[in-house]
């Protein structure tokens, strides 16, 4: 069943976080919603501008809408990843999307503002909520570079002023972490203090963590010991989570994990068993594998094990 966030936010806040997982194929999407039900959580599927463009947005709708039928006791919201206002404007109008995320966080205040609050206008018209960013994430942010001593976390006061002004449902914000395998050099960590300065401003206010994966070593040194060549790759601790939940943090984004996931079971298939030239030999495994890793991630994140507490709460 798709919902929007607010009711899956307000069973979460101060407790667990709702995983929200970017997809791109069929294998990721029976791999997320099997390995969902299994952990018994609901969960948001991530659509980034990139995904939408891979092969085209209507085949990832219609691969949504089949597992839906096909898996009726999953709860989760469609949510637009890293929008610009055309591609909000676009999935607010398609009446598929159930949230968006505009993400203006690269232009001045006053610009993410006035940005932010006309998709906010647009999508509450429809019953769409609505996601926004505020401060900037090191590393790559779909096509904007920031470089790391530039990143720039969020500013509490300008947090709440921000959110009051735009009418956003839920914000992200920058405590230290950013995109991709490479997040961390030397001992840099979560800003925690950063975090509850913004409760204190938002209280029971969601808020939104990007570049939360954790880039298991365990996972590079396979993918590196199967032919890959990723070095210095680092990622944030997932035993984090639930401490960044209490001070407020509803959604967790997590995506490179998951292409890790992907490229290990290639790699290793490809290393291991070159007699194979079937492409489901390595898609069953990637999808069982995908699908216990999102069940362990839910783990971490609290929301395993949520999925009858939430539905109770929808029906209400
Ligand atoms: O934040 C970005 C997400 O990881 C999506 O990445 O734009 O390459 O699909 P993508
Ligand atoms: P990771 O690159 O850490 O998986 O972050 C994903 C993300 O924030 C998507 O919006
Ligand atoms: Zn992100």
């Amino acid at each position: 069943m798709i919902v929007t966030t607010k009711k899956l936010f307000e069973a979460a806040y101060g407790k667990y976080a709702i995983g929200a997982y970017n997809i791109n194929n069929l294998e990721q999407t029976v791999g997320l919603f099997k390995g969902n039900l299994l952990s018994q959580a609901p969960f948001i599927i991530q659509i980034s501008k990139g995904a939408r463009a891979y092969t085209d947005k209507v085949f990832l709708e219609y691969l949504i809408r089949a597992a839906d039928e096909v898996y009726p006791e999953a709860i989760f919201a469609v949510h637009l990843d890293h929008g610009d206002e055309e591609a909000a404007m676009d999935c607010i109008e398609s009446g598929f999307y159930s949230s968006v995320m505009i993400d203006a966080s690269h232009e001045d205040f006053e610009t993410n503002i006035a940005i932010t609050k006309r998709v906010v206008d647009a999508a509450h018209a429809k019953g769409v909520v609505v996601e926004a960013e505020l401060g900037q994430l090191g590393g790559v942010e779909e096509h904007i570079q920031v470089a790391e001593a530039d990143a720039k976390l969020t500013d509490p006061k300008q947090a709440k002023e921000f959110v009051e002004r735009t009418g956003c449902d839920s914000l992200a914000v920058a405590i230290g972490t950013s995109h991709g395998a490479f997040k961390f050099s030397g001992s840099q960590s979560l800003h925690y203090n950063v975090l509850a300065e913004i409760q204190k401003e938002l209280p029971g206010y969601p808020l939104v963590m990007h570049g939360a994966s954790s880039v298991p070593q365990e996972e590079i040194a396979r993918i590196n010991a199967a032919g890959g060549n990723i070095v210095g790759a680092k990622g944030v601790d997932a035993d984090q989570f639930k401490p960044a939940a209490k001070l407020g943090v509803t959604k967790i984004n997590i995506d490179t994990d998951g292409r890790l996931v992907w490229i290990r079971v290639h790699r290793e298939i490809l290393q291991d068993r070159p007699e194979v030239f079937d492409l489901r030999t390595p898609g069953k495994i990637f999808i069982d594998e995908y699908a216990k890793f999102i069940a362990e991630k839910n783990e971490y994140l609290g929301s395993a094990g949520q999925l009858d507490k939430v539905r109770v709460l929808l029906a209400e």
